[in-house]
């Protein structure tokens, strides 16, 4: 699917352009973000690569990647950085795995929440898939309560999940069923 353009009361998924290096930097490039994520915070450089990065991948052909800017309906400006990336598909299986960042000065207003249920239309009405999950680090309250309150059920723990610096992370992982989101 190209392009993606959905939208709620305030938050609007669609395509990244070359114009939105600042709008990820912004993200990406902030510690107060990343301090639960996988990376340490990006440089402008690195978000350039990563911007050429999935800019391509949103014109592969299957297309397993949606890395797609969070923008205010309000003012197009990017405040957020969502993903879903469809899992490797091994026979009968039909998932994949969300991310999502909010630019700092934008959380707690309901926009992240608006973004992950972007994410779960764009998943379950769009695409077709079964399962959709997240995982996130096990000190990470704020995601937690996020995909709690949108019915992603907290299933368990990775252990060693996740190499950051010299050591290992656990993950937490939430998720929800295509029926599940459907009667919610
Ligand atoms: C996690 C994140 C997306 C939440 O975004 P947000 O816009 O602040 O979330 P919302 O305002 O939509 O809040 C959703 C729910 O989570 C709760 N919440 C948000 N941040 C919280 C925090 N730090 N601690 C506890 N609860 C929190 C809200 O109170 C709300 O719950 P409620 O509906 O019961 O009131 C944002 O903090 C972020 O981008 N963090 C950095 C990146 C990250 O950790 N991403 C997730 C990786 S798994």
């Amino acid at each position: 699917m190209y392009p993606v353009k959905l939208s709620c009361a305030q938050v609007e998924l669609r395509e990244f352009t070359s114009a939105d290096i600042d709008g990820v930097l912004a993200v990406y490039g902030d510690p107060a973000v990343t301090e639960h994520l996988s990376f340490e915070p990006r440089t402008r450089d690195q978000v350039v690569a990563t911007l050429n990065s999935v800019m391509t991948a949103a014109k592969a052909e299957p297309r397993t990647e949606y890395s797609l800017a969070a923008a205010s309906v309000a003012t197009g400006d990017v405040i957020g950085f969502a993903r879903l990336a469809i899992d490797a598909q091994h026979p009968g299986q039909s998932s994949a795995q969300l991310g999502f960042a909010l630019r700092a000065d934008h959380w707690r207003q309901g926009l992240g929440a608006e973004t992950v249920r972007l994410l779960l239309q764009l998943g379950f009405a769009e695409l077709g898939l079964h399962r959709l999950w997240g995982a996130r680090s096990p000190d990470n309250n704020g995601s937690g309560r996020l995909m709690t309150r949108l019915g992603m059920i907290e299933e368990g723990r990775i252990r060693g999940h996740i190499r950051i610096g010299d050591g290992w992370r656990d993950s937490i992982v939430h998720s929800i069923l295509e029926e599940e989101w459907r009667t919610a």
